[in-house]
């Protein structure tokens, strides 16, 4: 007699691999009814446009087809309701939590991601100039450039020093204005030498610049993500997985693109988001105008939708550009200005979250927005 166990176990084997565990551990499987040697199952995904789902289907027929006693097998896809899938994403994270490899950045350091929905929003800016905001508050600061090929950190902050590495092979962080950095622009000479670097893969450079390099205890390692929701993102969650994400984005209301894209990063990542930053906000002239010349209310519109708070509004200002060109940050030389007021504030309301619990679904939240914009786009459910 074949039992439900039997099909449970084979389903063991059919592993659902952005979530990086097996359907069954992961709760994907709702229910399975046997009848004689037909059976049933019903396979929970978490999204409708699930990109596995083809695969999932095909692996679970394939498995319990095998089982002794089977003459059919159906598949049953259903979507998973917000609980489902918040639980879900919660123990993914756990499980990623529990697979990381170890890197020398110390477990109690706050992994702080700059990351973004598009390009171009003032993610590199935003790091330096909160870095140094949040080591003038006294903390100990590492600043991580992982946008590996598009690095941009070492020329805002003007500093032309190289990486060593001890005799032990540990690279040490150039230590420039106060904080520890790290970035390949550290280390290749020009264009060129990046070129031949290319063959590396980026998330294996990332490995590396967690791996190897001598962080100390730094109290906040602020890491300027690249542009784009791929492999750097995955690469960071499973080897820090105490990294929060901050998201940087303009005043502009294309909310619902942009919301669906850190969604997606997110998703992939199980990164919890805890806050938004917006950037470019008004640019005041030498009268006291104030003109918004990229839009209005993008930033409150964004943490509203993903539940975080609104942690800053960086005004619009020259000197964020010639600072960022010259090595010299706004909040060092220009610190009465209210773009450096403003980095100081977000400095200010980093520090002041409350980092995630350890196992907290971050992940509620984000699973809270797909299921809006879904609704917003009425899909129709899948099933049936
Ligand atoms: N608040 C601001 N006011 C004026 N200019 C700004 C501001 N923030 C950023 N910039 C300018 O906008 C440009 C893009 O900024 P930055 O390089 O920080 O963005 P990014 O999101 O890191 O870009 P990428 O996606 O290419 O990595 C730079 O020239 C920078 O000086
Ligand atoms: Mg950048």
């Amino acid at each position: 007699m074949l039992t439900e166990d039997q099909v449970l176990q084979a389903l063991r084997g059919v592993v659902d691999p952005e979530l990086g565990g097996d359907v069954v551990e992961l709760g994907m499987i709702p229910d399975i009814t046997i009848d004689d040697g037909k059976v049933a199952v019903g396979v929970a995904l978490t999204i409708a446009e699930c990109p596995m789902r083809n695969q999932i289907e095909q692996d679970t027929i394939r498995k319990v087809s095998a089982l002794p006693g089977v003459t059919g097998v159906t598949v049953e896809v259903r979507a998973m309701t917000r609980e489902q899938r918040a639980e879900v994403m919660s123990t993914a994270r756990r499980k990623a939590r529990e697979n990381a490899e170890p890197t020398l950045v110390n477990p109690l350091t706050r992994v702080i991601a700059v990351g973004s929905g598009k390009g171009g929003v003032g993610k590199s800016s935003v790091s330096v100039n909160l870095a140094l905001a949040i080591a003038d508050l006294g903390h100990r600061v590492g600043l991580l450039d992982a946008d590996i090929w598009g690095f941009s950190i070492p020329r805002m902050l003007g500093t032309e020093e190289r990486l060593v590495a001890n005799d032990d092979g540990i690279i040490i962080p150039v230590e420039t204005q106060g904080i520890k950095l790290v970035s390949t622009g550290l280390i290749v000479d020009s264009e060129e030498t990046a070129l031949m670097w290319r063959g590396l893969m980026l998330s294996k450079a990332l490995e590396q610049f967690l791996k190897q390099v001598a962080w100390g205890d730094v109290d906040y390692l602020v890491i300027d993500m690249p542009p784009g929701t791929g492999d750097i993102q995955m690469a960071l969650s499973r080897l820090l997985p105490q990294a929060e994400m901050v998201v940087v984005t303009t005043p502009q209301k294309a909310a619902q693109k942009v919301a669906a894209r850190v969604a997606d990063m997110a998703r992939r990542s199980y990164m919890p988001v805890v806050g938004v930053i917006e950037n470019m906000s008004g640019f005041t002239c030498e009268h006291g105008d104030t003109y918004p010349l990229f839009g209005v209310g993008g930033g409150r519109e964004l943490a509203d939708s993903l539940g975080v708070p609104l942690i800053a509004s960086i005004p619009l200002d020259r000197a964020i550009v010639s600072g960022g060109d010259q090595g010299r940050p706004v909040v060092r030389t220009h610190s009465a200005t209210p773009s450096a007021a403003a980095f100081h504030d977000a400095a200010r309301g980093i520090v002041g979250l409350v980092p995630p619990a350890q196992d907290e679904t971050c992940t509620a939240r984000v699973a809270r927005l797909v299921e809006a914009l879904d609704a917003a786009r009425a899909e129709p459910a899948i099933s049936d």
